[in-house]
């Protein structure tokens, strides 16, 4: 056999063989729904919405949030506004002749990044569970309750739920979603869930500790500072939101390349908790460390290894392979893969985590970005 071919194959057997056995325990385990005793519960709630120029659509959120299942008289809204547009002012109004929830609107002096801005509403919550979610995001009617009837569990401090419907339609993040919910769901059986996300993450008040100002991962490094301190961190399929994303190979980069660098310089922080905590630390973080680490640089790898292999074997002939991947790619972002949609969606994530770990090695990872106008209007 050509030696380019017995490597190629070697190295895409050594990519798809930690997928495998995650499939394996997969079925094995074969978790379905939230592990945790739930219980009906009404808590106070401490909705906490950063915003950054969200005029645009800042009133349909505040009316998703009022009209949530739930007694609003139990529930104060703290918003943390960095804003130069007419936001603040819509929120006042919003409130102007409301009684209930409370608002507690705290208006930055200048935009210092989400993170920083995060830990002052955190500081600021009253109540017993706080719940963070995104402006540019709609929460299930029944998502606060089921998120209470999750940290009624004695042993559970933190939940967060899934992307029940990608707005704007995007095929490719609900293949993602889709995949990463059954991840999700494992982790959680097998002990806690890594990340947690920006449109709905909900916290016990007293678990909660500042997150590093330069964070691009905020929701899952609170997460996963809980789970070091001794409580379990899961993700429930019922608790449920919406929110809006992009197929178009490009415009994804944007947005899901900068959640990458986020989670990666986390992993790369906490890499002491390898090992330790449970199955968290034996199995869910490996895992982590796996696909969004070392798997972005083994696909690329693979890539390359393939071509050369079909080029030493067919001659000019081997350039099919890396024409097959850029029609793969073409297809797939606009939406037409049918059922090897969810596929492209995890090649997409590792193109993602590819160049978010170029980024990071370049020195980026700043703390503020152009909000994507848009995903705003998907929104709407
Ligand atoms: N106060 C404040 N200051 N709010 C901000 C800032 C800021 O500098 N930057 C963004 N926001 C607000 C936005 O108005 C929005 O409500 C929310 O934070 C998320 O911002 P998006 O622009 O929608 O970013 P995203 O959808 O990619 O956010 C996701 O990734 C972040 C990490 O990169 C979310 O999951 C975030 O929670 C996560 O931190
Ligand atoms: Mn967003």
């Amino acid at each position: 056999m050509n030696p380019l071919v017995a490597v190629a194959g070697a190295l895409v057997a050594a990519t798809a063989l930690p997928y495998l056995a995650y499939l394996a325990l997969y079925a094995l385990v074969s978790p379905s729904g939230s592990p945790a005793d739930k219980r009906e519960a009404e808590p106070t709630v401490s909705i906490v919405l950063p915003t950054y120029n969200e005029s645009g659509i800042i009133e349909q959120k505040l009316d998703d949030i009022v009209s949530l299942d739930y007694p609003m008289e139990k529930v104060e809204l703290v918003v943390v506004d960095s804003s130069d547009d007419e936001t603040p002012d819509r929120i006042e109004e919003f409130f102007a002749d409301r009684e209930h929830p409370d608002l507690n609107l705290i208006r930055e002096q200048e935009r210092r990044g989400l993170a920083p801005a995060l830990n002052d509403a955190y500081a600021a919550a009253d109540n017993e569970m706080v719940v963070k979610t995104d402006c540019d995001s709609y929460v299930a009617d029944d998502a606060l309750r089921e998120a209470a009837a999750n940290l009624a569990d004695p042993d559970v401090a933190a939940v967060t739920g899934q992307n029940a419907e990608v707005l704007g339609g995007s095929e490719v993040e609900a293949g993602y979603r889709g995949v990463q919910a059954h991840i999700q769901t494992l982790e959680s059986h097998l002990d806690s869930t890594l990340i947690f996300h920006g449109p709905f993450s909900a916290f016990e008040n007293d678990a909660i500790v500042p997150v590093d100002p330069n964070s691009l991962a905020d929701d899952t490094e609170l997460a996963l500072k809980i789970r070091r301190s001794g409580d379990r961190v899961l993700f429930d399929p019922a608790v449920r939101y919406k929110e809006a994303s992009h197929s178009d190979f490009s415009k994804r980069r944007l947005q899901k390349d900068r959640r990458g660098m986020g989670l990666i310089r986390l992993l790369a922080q906490h890499r002491d908790a390898l090992g330790r905590y449970g199955n968290y630390g034996k199995l869910v973080l490996p895992f982590n460390w796996w696909f969004m680490v070392v798997s972005p640089w083994l696909v690329a790898l693979d890539v390359l290894a393939v071509t050369a292999a079909g080029i030493a074997v067919a001659g000019v002939a081997g350039l099919a392979v890396p024409a097959a991947l850029v029609g793969f790619v073409w297809i797939g972002q606009k939406d037409l893969l049918g059922p090897l949609q969810a596929l492209y969606a995890v090649f997409d994530s590792q193109v993602s985590l590819l160049h978010a770990a170029v980024e990071l090695l370049r020195g980026k990872g700043d703390g503020t970005w152009e909000v994507d106008e848009e995903l705003r209007e998907a929104f709407e």
